[in-house]
């Protein structure tokens, strides 16, 4: 089943076009979660030998940028440079190649594996990693993120980092995913450009009362919504849920 799962996935591609059978995933990632719309900007990292950056540039008709350690064939309106995405100096190398920032950083990288298989986790959860610190510096507020990830015993604090950023956070394994591959991909709506993130701890004072009859402190000129707290509560919460112009937080501690 999965040889002929392959081989539909290999034929289409060489069908169609694409480098790469994976662009099939990145189509259907999209179809399910619309992560790159028309004139967005998008940077792909580990992209060789290309097939996500043919889909990319067809999906957002805009400024497409691919980087890899591997060199890639040339792509019509596509720009593509070989370097590492866990060097810290790729970033400013592909805000450079972009003329600013972007709408959508999408990752599909993967290392060399080696049949060792917590060592290729913990390397996959580092390229993500990068990928994720990639993202955070070059993505517009409200911008997207995908990125692969092995699954194994890193991966649920990976992908609470990415929960942290982002508005809605979903891990997804697309059908032309090979059935028995382990990868998933984590997809990442919206990022927050809050001044809180989900998982925070605050000592906050409530200082109005919201329409709802909720408590509402204001934490660096954002609304911190607390279910059951009055006027003037002190109080230690939990970020439990950011949203685009407020947050949520549980109570921990009533303080005095
Ligand atoms: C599965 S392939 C990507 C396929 C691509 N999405 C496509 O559709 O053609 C994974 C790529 O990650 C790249 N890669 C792995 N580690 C990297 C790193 N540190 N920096 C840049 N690229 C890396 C590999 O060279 C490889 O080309």
């Amino acid at each position: 089943m999965a040889r002929d799962q392959r081989d539909y996935y290999y034929r289409l591609a060489k069908e169609e076009g694409y480098r790469a059978r994976s662009a099939y995933k990145l189509l259907q990632i999209n179809e399910k979660f619309n992560v790159i719309k028309r004139g967005d900007s998008v940077v792909d990292l580990g992209a060789a030998p290309g097939g996500w950056l043919q889909v990319a540039r067809k999906l957002s008709g805009g400024k497409v940028v691919g980087v890899d350690l591997e060199a890639i064939e040339p792509i019509p309106d596509v720009v593509t440079f070989r370097a590492d995405i866990t060097s810290a100096s790729t970033i400013d190398l592909i805000r450079e190649a972009l003329g600013g920032s972007a709408n959508v950083v999408i990752c599909d990288a993967a290392p060399n594996l080696t049949g060792a298989w917590d060592m290729d986790h913990a390397v996959s959860v580092d390229l993500s990693r990068s990928a994720l610190r990639t993202a955070l510096q070059l993505l517009k507020p409200g911008g997207n993120f995908v990125t692969k990830v092995f699954q194994g015993d890193l991966f649920i604090d990976f992908l609470n980092e990415v929960r942290r950023e982002f508005s809605l956070v979903n891990a997804h394994s697309p059908k032309a995913s090979r059935k028995e591959s382990a990868e998933t991909y984590i997809v990442a709506k919206r990022l927050l450009s809050s001044p809180v993130h989900r998982g925070d701890i605050l000592d906050i004072q409530i200082d109005s009362v919201g329409k709802s009859g909720d408590g509402v402190a204001m934490v660096d000129g954002f609304a911190i919504i607390v279910r059951k707290s009055t006027l003037g509560d002190k109080l230690r919460v939990k970020i439990d849920a950011v949203k685009p112009n407020f947050a949520f937080g549980e109570i921990l501690e009533r303080k005095g």
